[in-house]
């Protein structure tokens, strides 16, 4: 069942008790969930948005009465639309079974509407079909935005003038990236609210759907072993690693114009730092969660050049095969100074976090895939097993690893006599694998997300004064890097990245996990 199971589910601003779950389809025979996914000729709409709907259904989270729209300038059809979705559904739930009913009845629900963002005929279209499906129930209404952010205003402008007409709630579902810096993000937050309210406005991360992260606060606050230790008086620097293993590939053009650090160091790297360092929320509710994470992202100290290290990669030949460098992408500019790569060390300047490094490292082309939160403890004081045994435990601190991807995993390195009668000690892991403990398999991150905005749970959407607060630490930066057209130190496709990132650590005393 719904790990919500119990809750209410607010209607901006009512509540109504829906319980939750697999049995969500039949309580809700008055009201229908019309889904529209703007953009739906994309890649993110193909390969996350319509599979995570499907896993829904599939799981009986959806409404009994639900409707997909597919909305953009592409002309298909409806079959067309099916076929080309079709291609990306999967039984997720239980790789044995044959889904071919359950996904041939969820193809069913879904229809497409051809037309132009910043056409309100075409959205008046839209909003007639939308009608006819809903068959006089209360509607609900959710729009994915997603299509490039030049055209989130037009959109919203287009989707949201029905929504005062309806006895239901409309909401949006915003992706990223939300602006480039503080006054453009402003600037858009301000366009949105000319036609939404901010309980409309559900501005995505997808990395707070991740299973692991969203742990994180069970992990502190569930556990009474932790939560003593979160602070500047026993962990000694914090680690939030992103790293890819292969390029830019066809989203050169996008990323030019963002850069490493505005693709994932302000949002997913810097989301999950505010949730590892934020302070006991009031409760599990999303406001005061979100107030936490405010206090504490205004709590950091604004990024200095100092702090960071930009890199970008160049080609590179392995084994007979050659891999490309960022600028042999024929969507970025030729001489582009963007990073692919970036490391930086920031600071929260409060009681409990004073002084301690928080080190985030995030790139493209690396060598290898993952996600990971390294924190790392202090020695332990006094040396007890040095002075006796010569065993060196500063090289062998604690740490605890929360694996977000791939093979997800929480484990923490101890230190452990090797049996025997010799005093040798080791660095062992108490480890909790995922797979081994949990065999089903982990819901994608879009399937949470889509599920919370469908029942108006706020908690993992960024609200916009966490968006202002996240702006204010990284633009300063972004400005003077592009002000001074900062060179990036060039790095191989598939290594570890620039050596500058293990420099920037070295000055903090710190060693990259
Ligand atoms: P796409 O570039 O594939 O764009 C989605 C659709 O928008 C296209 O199919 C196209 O539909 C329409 N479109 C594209 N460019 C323009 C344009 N210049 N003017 C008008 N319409 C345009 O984007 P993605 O699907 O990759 O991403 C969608 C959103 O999600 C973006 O905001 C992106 O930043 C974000 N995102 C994407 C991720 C990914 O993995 N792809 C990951 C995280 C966030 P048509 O021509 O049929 O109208
Ligand atoms: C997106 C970035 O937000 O996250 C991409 O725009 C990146 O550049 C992606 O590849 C990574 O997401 P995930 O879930 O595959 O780790």
């Amino acid at each position: 069942g719904s790990p919500l199971a119990g809750a209410s589910w607010k209607d901006d601003g009512k509540e109504m008790p829906v319980p939750k779950g697999p049995d969500i389809g039949s309580q809700l025979t008055e009201n229908t969930v019309s889904i529209t996914v703007v953009g739906a000729s994309g890649d993110l709409a193909k390969k996350k948005i319509f599979p995570a709907l499907f896993a829904l259904y599939y799981e009986d989270y959806l409404p009994q009465h639900f409707t997909v729209f597919g909305y953009a300038r592409s002309k298909l059809t409806d079959d067309e639309l099916r076929d080309t979705i079709s291609k990306t559904l999967t039984c997720r739930v239980d790789k044995r079974e044959n889904c071919s009913d359950k996904m041939e009845q969820f193809l069913q629900r879904c229809f497409y509407h051809s037309g132009q963002y910043g056409s309100e005929v075409d959205f008046c279209e839209l909003d007639n079909k939308l009608k006819e499906k809903e068959e006089g129930k209360t509607a609900n209404r959710l729009f994915y935005l997603s299509i490039p952010p030049n055209i989130f205003v037009d959109v919203v402008r287009g989707a949201s003038r029905s929504a005062s007409s309806l006895k239901g709630w409309t909401r949006f579902i915003v992706e990223k990236p939300f602006g480039r810096d503080s006054e453009s993000s402003s600037e858009l937050t301000r366009c949105l609210k000319m036609y939404l309210t901010e309980e409309q406005i559900f501005r995505i991360d997808h990395y707070l759907g991740k299973e692991l992260v969203e742990n994180l606060s069970v992990l502190r606050f569930a556990n009474l072993v932790f939560e003593p230790l979160w602070s500047r008086n026993y962990i000694r620097n914090v680690q939030l690693i992103f790293s890819e293993d292969f390029g830019t590939e066809g989203r050169g053009g996008y990323f030019d114009h963002y850069g490493i650090i505005r693709d994932i160091m302000q949002n997913h790297l810097l989301q999950i730092l505010a949730l590892f360092a934020m302070e006991t929320p009031v409760s599990l509710d999303a406001e005061d969660i979100r107030n936490e994470k405010v206090k504490v992202l205004r709590s950091m100290r604004v990024l200095k050049l100092d702090d960071v290290v930009v890199g970008q990669y160049k080609g590179h030949t392995k084994g007979g095969k050659s891999f490309p460098a960022y600028t042999d992408d024929p969507t970025v500019p030729k001489g582009s100074l963007t990073p692919t790569f970036a490391a930086a060390a920031l600071f929260i300047d409060n009681a409990r976090w004073d002084g301690v490094p928080f080190l985030m490292k995030a790139g493209k082309a690396l060598h290898r895939r993952g996600a990971e939160i390294r924190v790392q403890f202090r020695h332990v004081p006094g040396n007890l097993y040095k002075r006796k045994f010569g065993t060196d435990l500063d090289k062998a601190t604690n740490e605890l690893v929360i694996r977000v991807q791939p093979n997800e995993a929480i484990y923490l390195k101890i230190n452990n006599k090797v049996p025997g009668l010799s005093m040798r000690l080791d660095s062992s892991n108490l480890n909790l694998l995922y797979s081994e403990r949990y065999p089903r398999e982990i819901p994608d991150a879009y399937e949470r997300l889509l599920l919370d905005a469908i029942e108006g749970e706020r908690r993992l959407f960024i609200r916009s004064d966490e968006l202002d607060a996240a702006w204010a630490i990284f633009s300063p930066l972004l400005r003077e890097l592009e002000e001074k057209k900062v060179v990036p130190e060039l790095y191989p496709y598939g290594s570890r990245g620039p050596v500058g990132a293990h420099y920037l650590a070295a000055k903090y005393n710190v060693r990259w996990g």
